[in-house]
């Protein structure tokens, strides 16, 4: 009998509310953040931070410009304790950044923190006390007035020792922990109670962070529970809602986001979302999706590379390499129809215009990407994505008939190695399919006679092979390409006909190359040829060399001159 029983589970319950408004309303500015990297992210590591990690966390912190930064919970934690005294002993903390300290509701563990903190210029206590039924019933064995007494004591408590240390500009913070799995009005009222004891003024406002420390519901419910909260809650416009939510539906940055359209003013989170089980709701996300919609975030998240390795080495969690906005393949395409339509809109984009490129919901550039990895190729790829790394990496620009015939090579390599064919792997393909190789014909020089209505040429061809040998033919005809294909058809016995060709400078002045490209018929068969030259006619000559090179191997060019 299957143990998947999905009747051991009740659904959440729901709030029954008319006035619901948040699903009309729209974030227009970025939220207050606070980072709490070193103290929730920090106590869901396999290894806890060492001190040099701590130290290249906070730093990074800093630097993206948080101000409110959770250092730990020193009272419980002596390397906590110990990173809080360096912070300020050392005077890191710069002067518009507040660290924020948790502590339990009780006594000996509030005092320590206040320890802890001595010294600070400004700070945050935040205690916090669970609230919902199943810990008030399972864990406490206490009833509701005895979790409001735990949180009404905690506040005094952490009035009280404010008073002890009045240098430091004290803020406080109350979370209801496990919030989301409290009935609202219960909620409500121990926040009631906590700013009974505070008594906070517009002035100098606390904190009430409202945790969905388990996320048990659908975003749309916790929308629901913030905005019960902030239009039930005493003395609105004296606290600060904030928000701390996780991530175990996989919607900790989605209940966010509706909780801040519901009322919220500040969001907590880690970089990456790094925390407890499958982790806190990610701020590098949150920020990135307010930027992709043109607001500032008010963080500088512009070297993603270095976001994500240093939070990987604090964490030593490897980046995904899918994780929004931050993952290294997060703005690659290979598909081949998302790289034919990201070719030709980035093709089109104009600095001056809002981004609007198709499958590339902002500007790589941003976050310190370049678009050298946006189009990669495998066996999914088509000939949009070879074209696109041919031209960035190489300069070549493919015409359309060539782009096919070059897709086609590149993905019969990758279905048959079925790997990723990396731009050095194309660019070799494309060698050695189009391009003369050494042992073919070469040209080493030619000579035009142009009068009004034909061409002759005069052109030395050499080889380099096996048998190494120089040869002159003579050809004539309309223009340079046609005589010289005169000339190969008198000197190698064969058919020649021209059916597509294009060529483009590269590069410009003294440094100016030429690329040509042919597609020609050898003998009924059809070839196509590519090269790179110091003059446009010398690259379509040696373009159609290379068709000859492929029609007929080396060892087999019987020149009859
Ligand atoms: O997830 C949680 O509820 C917490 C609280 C201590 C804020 O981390
Ligand atoms: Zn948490």
């Amino acid at each position: 009998m299957s143990q998947f029983t999905h009747t051991k589970y009740k659904p959440f319950p729901v709030i029954n509310k008319p006035d619901r408004r948040w699903p009309s309303q729209q974030i227009t500015k970025a939220p207050l953040w606070c980072a709490v990297d070193l103290r929730d992210g920090n106590q869901a590591l396999i290894e806890p931070m060492n001190v040099a990690q701590k130290q290249k966390m906070w730093a990074l912190l800093v630097k993206l410009g948080f101000k409110q930064i959770e250092i730990g919970f020193p009272s419980a934690s002596q390397p906590d304790f110990d990173f809080c005294r360096w912070l300020i002993e050392e005077n890191q903390i710069p002067d518009d950044v507040t660290i924020q300290a948790l502590t339990q509701a009780r006594g000996e563990l509030i005092e320590r923190t206040y320890e802890a903190l001595e010294g600070a210029k400004q700070a945050i206590v935040h205690v916090y006390n669970s609230t919902s039924p199943v810990q008030r019933k399972k864990v406490f064995q206490l009833d509701k007035a005895g979790i409001v007494d735990i949180a009404r004591n905690g506040a005094q408590l952490v009035l009280d020792h404010s008073k002890k240390y009045p240098d430091t500009q004290w803020s406080f913070e109350y979370s209801p922990e496990s919030f989301s799995s409290t009935e609202i009005d219960f909620s409500i009222e121990v926040c009631n109670a906590v700013i009974d004891v505070w008594q906070p003024t517009p002035d100098h406002k606390a904190i009430f962070n409202l945790p969905a420390t388990v996320e048990c519901a659908t975003p749309n419910v916790f929308a629901d529970q913030v905005e019960t909260f902030c239009d039930n809650i005493n003395s609105r416009d004296s606290i600060i809602v904030s928000l701390h939510t996780h991530n175990d539906r996989g919607c900790g940055v989605a209940a966010a986001e509706l909780a801040v359209m519901a009322g919220a003013d500040r969001v907590e989170g880690t970089l990456m979302g790094n925390g407890e089980r499958t982790g806190n709701m990610d701020i590098v996300t949150m920020a990135m999706n307010l930027y992709s919609q043109g607001i500032d975030p008010e963080l500088d998240l512009s070297n993603a590379d270095e976001i994500v390795r240093v939070v990987s080495e604090c964490t030593q969690i490897a980046a995904h390499p899918r994780h929004p906005w931050l993952g290294e393949l997060v703005y690659t395409a290979f598909s081949g129809s998302h790289q034919d339509a990201i070719r030709k809109c980035l093709a089109q984009q104009k600095g001056d215009e809002p981004w609007d490129v198709a499958y590339l919901p902002i500007d790589p550039k941003d976050l310190g990407r370049d678009y050298q990895s946006v189009i990669r190729v495998n066996s999914q790829s088509g000939k949009g994505g070879v074209a696109y790394i041919l031209e960035n990496d190489y300069g070549l620009q493919l015409p359309r008939w060539l782009q096919i015939e070059a897709s086609r090579k590149v993905q019969a390599h990758a279905e048959q190695e079925s790997i990723e064919v990396s731009p050095e792997k194309i660019w070799d393909i494309i060698q050695k399919s189009f391009m003369s190789g050494k042992d073919g014909q070469q040209l080493s020089a030619y000579h035009l006679d142009r009068n009004s209505d034909h061409e002759a040429i005069r052109a030395t061809l050499t080889t380099k092979g096996n048998k190494e040998s120089e040869v002159t033919i003579n050809g004539q005809g309309d223009g340079a390409l046609s005589a010289f294909c005169h000339a190969l058809e008198s000197a190698f016995g064969i058919s020649l006909e021209i059916v597509n060709y294009d060529q483009h400078a590269i590069g410009s002045g003294t440094d100016a190359s030429a690329v040509g490209y042919v597609q020609v018929k050898i003998n009924g068969n059809r070839y196509c040829g590519i090269s790179k030259d110091r003059d446009i006619i010398s690259a379509n000559l040696n373009a159609i060399l290379a068709c000859l090179n492929q029609a007929i191997p080396s060892q087999e060019q019987d020149i009859a001159v």
